[in-house]
């Protein structure tokens, strides 16, 4: 198979794990969930999180490595891949993207989710937006005017600057279709998979019960590492 464009990684050993010190995409993993299904309750039910993980995350990764299977782009990085994903298949872009999205979504949660974020991010967020109030109505507004499915983000530009977007399906910050390309700090699913047992078209009230469960830890951790 082959999508016809300059493949970074092409030569690299095909049993390397990453390229450029990114994850190689036909070696990406599908991991545990680092909680228990029921972790996050009574914020987000543990059949939803339960049938969001093992259900639509596993068909989303299945369906991506099925997608670059014996390809070219197999051994680049998945964010060298989301540079250039406008070239290739449609089932790259919306499995990689689900793959992707479902990893930085799940991974940004976690039980007893914290209600601040602390340190230099605080200070980033406190200066973009004039208090973290302000960044959570925006960031919670990105989620409810989302038409359809899709993702709500806090992002970082090449600079720094950060910024609130949103993108539809399964897109992200990270690719070239993206209106402003930039790196994904915090991650919320508005797909209605992500809700609709618990809270069925209540949008809002999933929404709002998600800053219950976001471990800023880790979107600490992604800022201070651009
Ligand atoms: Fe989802």
């Amino acid at each position: 198979m082959s999508y016809n464009v300059n493949a970074r990684c092409t030569q690299t050993n095909n049993q390397a794990v990453k390229c450029n010190g990114e994850q190689i995409a036909g070696k990406a993993e599908f991991k545990a969930l680092p909680y228990a299904y029921d972790a996050l309750e009574p914020y987000i039910d543990k059949l939803s999180v339960e049938i969001h993980y093992s259900k639509h995350f596993q068909s989303y990764y299945n369906n991506f490595m099925a997608a670059i299977k014996s390809s070219e782009i197999e051994s680049m990085s998945i964010k060298d891949i989301f540079k250039n994903v406008s070239k290739y298949p449609a089932a790259v872009r919306n499995n990689g993207g689900g793959y992707y999205n479902h990893m930085l979504y799940f991974e940004n949660m976690k039980a007893n989710g914290s209600g601040l974020p602390t340190g230099d991010l605080l200070k980033a967020i406190n200066k973009t937006f004039g208090s973290f109030d302000e960044f959570k109505k925006q960031f919670s507004d990105a989620g409810k005017t989302r038409f359809g499915s899709g993702w709500a983000w806090l992002c970082m530009d090449n600079k720094r600057n950060l910024f609130i977007c949103s993108s539809p399906n399964q897109d992200n910050p990270l690719m070239d279709i993206a209106e402003r390309k930039s790196t994904p700090l915090l991650a919320m699913d508005v797909w209605e998979h992500a809700y609709y047992l618990e809270y069925q078209n209540k949008r809002t009230d999933y929404i709002d019960a998600f800053w219950n469960v976001i471990n800023w830890d880790i979107v600490e951790k992604r800022f201070m590492n651009k």
